[in-house]
């Protein structure tokens, strides 16, 4: 149970799964194909509230990216309820799902994924547009915010991969999401920008973004304040608190 107050001051008990920012109810996802039916995801039942950072670990061809798709809302579940900020993703029509994901989502990349000819804030603002209009002085201030105003006019070849993704988490950040998504934020970083993103990251969760993290580097899962394990599609779930993993779902 979480307990927050109210308007008037008293306080109310809310459950995990009222309070939750993310929320799978069975959710599977099949992939079809001349060789059959693969079932990536299997049943997969969790939550994340707001707030949280949570590692999501697991083998190659264990269905993390598959998850990670559904919940940066790329791709829908084959069956199950996929809530994201209190909205049902599973039966949203493709246009709605790129609407929603413009705004709920920001995306921090292994490969970072900036246009190359585009200057560190012309990246920033490719954001503002397609999520509503541009405005060069916030994404100068989201810049200042990693540490990079003083490269805003630099081109991406121009910068260090640390330096490339800090653009990439500002451009995150640009339309204030209530997730990041990041996918092995720090897999293709040497050890020195490997620390800034970690301290970055560190920052966002004190401030209370809810960070949600795909890495196969134990000591990158191990800052997360939860781990969610997959295996063979199937979900095992850290519980808040620590204690034994127990498997979600049916
Ligand atoms: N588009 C697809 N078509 C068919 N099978 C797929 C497709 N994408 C992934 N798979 C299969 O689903 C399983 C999970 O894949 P994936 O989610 O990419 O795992 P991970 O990211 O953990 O390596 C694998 O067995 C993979 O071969
Ligand atoms: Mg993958």
């Amino acid at each position: 149970m979480n307990r927050t107050e109210t308007s008037t001051g008293a306080v109310a008990s809310q459950t995990r799964a009222e309070c939750a920012v993310i929320s799978l109810s069975g959710v599977t996802r099949e992939y079809s194909g001349h060789a059959g039916t693969v079932r990536a995801l299997d049943q997969a039942t969790f939550s994340i509230v707001a707030g949280e950072w949570v590692a999501i670990t697991g083998p190659s061809g264990s269905g993390k990216s598959t998850l990670v798709n559904l919940l940066g809302c790329l791709d829908r579940p084959t069956t199950g309820e996929l809530t994201i900020d209190g909205a049902d993703v599973s039966s949203m029509a493709p246009a709605e799902l790129d609407r929603f994901r413009a705004d709920k989502i920001g995306f921090i990349f292994q490969q970072f994924h900036l246009i190359p000819y585009l200057t560190a804030v012309e990246n920033v603002m490719l954001a503002q547009y397609f999520h509503s209009m541009t405005d060069e002085t916030e994404a100068r201030s989201a810049l200042d915010r990693v540490g990079l105003g003083a490269r805003a006019a630099h081109l991406p070849s121009e910068l260090s991969g640390g330096e490339q993704q800090r653009v990439c988490i500002a451009r995150a950040l640009i339309n204030n999401p209530p997730i990041l998504l990041a996918d092995e934020p720090t897999g293709n970083l040497d050890a020195a920008n490997q620390g800034i993103v970690v301290d970055l990251l560190r920052g966002l969760h004190n401030q209370g973004h809810t960070i949600v993290m795909v890495t196969h580097d134990p000591e990158m899962a191990g800052l997360a304040s939860r781990r969610i394990a997959l295996n063979h599609g199937k979900v095992f779930c850290h519980p808040v608190g620590g204690g034994p993993v127990i498997r979600l779902g049916r």
